[in-house]
């Protein structure tokens, strides 16, 4: 039987239950995040948390106990049989549920805070290499706001799948931004080369900590646009996130990256992440 999390309280799964007024259903209006333990360890928690904290205000969304969230991540671990395994954690905050009106409630309502965790090993993806697509870019412009609203990621990443893919890459006027759920990397003549943080791309935790592995490796980096066109004339593209890991993208819209196996400098960044996250 699964443990969540809903509201201050651990229950069994089958016992929660969420308001049909619920704003995180009528409208998106929440916000999420996904952590991930390795060995039953919380890598980079205290980054989500601060993403979490940054992104309730964003969307002004008051009252959610974030003082509280680390202790009940690790809480659904242990709970759940999961305090040694790896696993992914979910946490999400909605504005709370009241009568719909467009507006936010007035006077506010307490938020609706729910998490959960389950076993997870990573995808073979990460081993192997993915094929990705591109896709246009069609969310709005504050992708830095982890909100659920994911409807534009949702159809990027089933047309990918249709693609026999695993990731959409989003390009938007000309530039390639990040995947649906991971952040964008390319080696171009040696640099390692990442997208700067705007208003059009998520601050991922893991894209944070590979450049700091970066730092560590000696790699040359550039914070800097990437267009969508000089992918294909990359030595290396890799996609960064909590679930994706350091994933090399061997195959992008059916043309072979490179050597069109997993580069060197991936597969690096890649053994240097789980050292990271695994280190004593
Ligand atoms: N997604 N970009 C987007 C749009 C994302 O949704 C994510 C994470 C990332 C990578 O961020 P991080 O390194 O902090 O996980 C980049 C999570 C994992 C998800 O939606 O499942």
């Amino acid at each position: 039987m699964q443990t969540v999390y809903l509201d201050g309280q651990f229950i069994p799964r089958s016992e929660a239950a969420i308001s049909p007024d619920d704003r995180g259903f009528l409208f998106s209006d929440g916000v999420y995040e996904v952590a991930r333990a390795y060995g039953g360890r919380l890598f980079e928690l205290d980054q989500h948390l601060a993403r979490l904290g940054r992104s309730l205000k964003a969307m002004r969304i008051q009252g959610a106990p974030l003082a509280d969230l680390g202790a009940a991540a690790h809480e659904l671990l242990d709970r759940n049989g999961l305090s040694d395994r790896d696993a992914l954690v979910y946490l999400q905050v909605t504005r709370g549920a009241a009568p719909r009106t467009h507006r936010f409630p007035d006077p506010g309502v307490e938020p609706t805070v729910y998490g959960y965790a389950w076993a997870f090993e990573g995808s073979r993806s990460t081993e192997d290499g993915a094929r990705a697509i591109t896709v246009p870019d069609q969310r709005w412009a504050r992708c830095d706001i982890k909100t659920v609203g994911l409807i534009p990621n949702c159809m990027a990443n089933q047309a990918a799948h249709e693609a026999a893919a695993v990731e959409a890459i989003f390009v938007r006027d000309g530039m390639a931004l990040e995947g649906t759920h991971t952040n964008l990397f390319a080696v171009l003549r040696g640099v390692v080369r990442t997208p700067p943080l705007t208003n059009y791309i998520l601050p991922g935790i893991t894209r944070e900590v590979v450049l700091e592995l970066c730092a560590d490796a000696g790699y040359e980096v550039d914070l800097a646009p990437i267009q969508a066109e000089e992918l294909h004339r990359a030595d290396e593209v890799f996609i960064v996130g909590t679930t994706a890991e350091v994933t090399p993208v061997v195959d992008l819209d059916g043309r072979a990256i490179g050597s069109g196996r997993p580069g060197e400098f991936s597969l690096d960044l890649l053994e240097r992440l789980r050292r990271r996250a695994t280190a004593g």
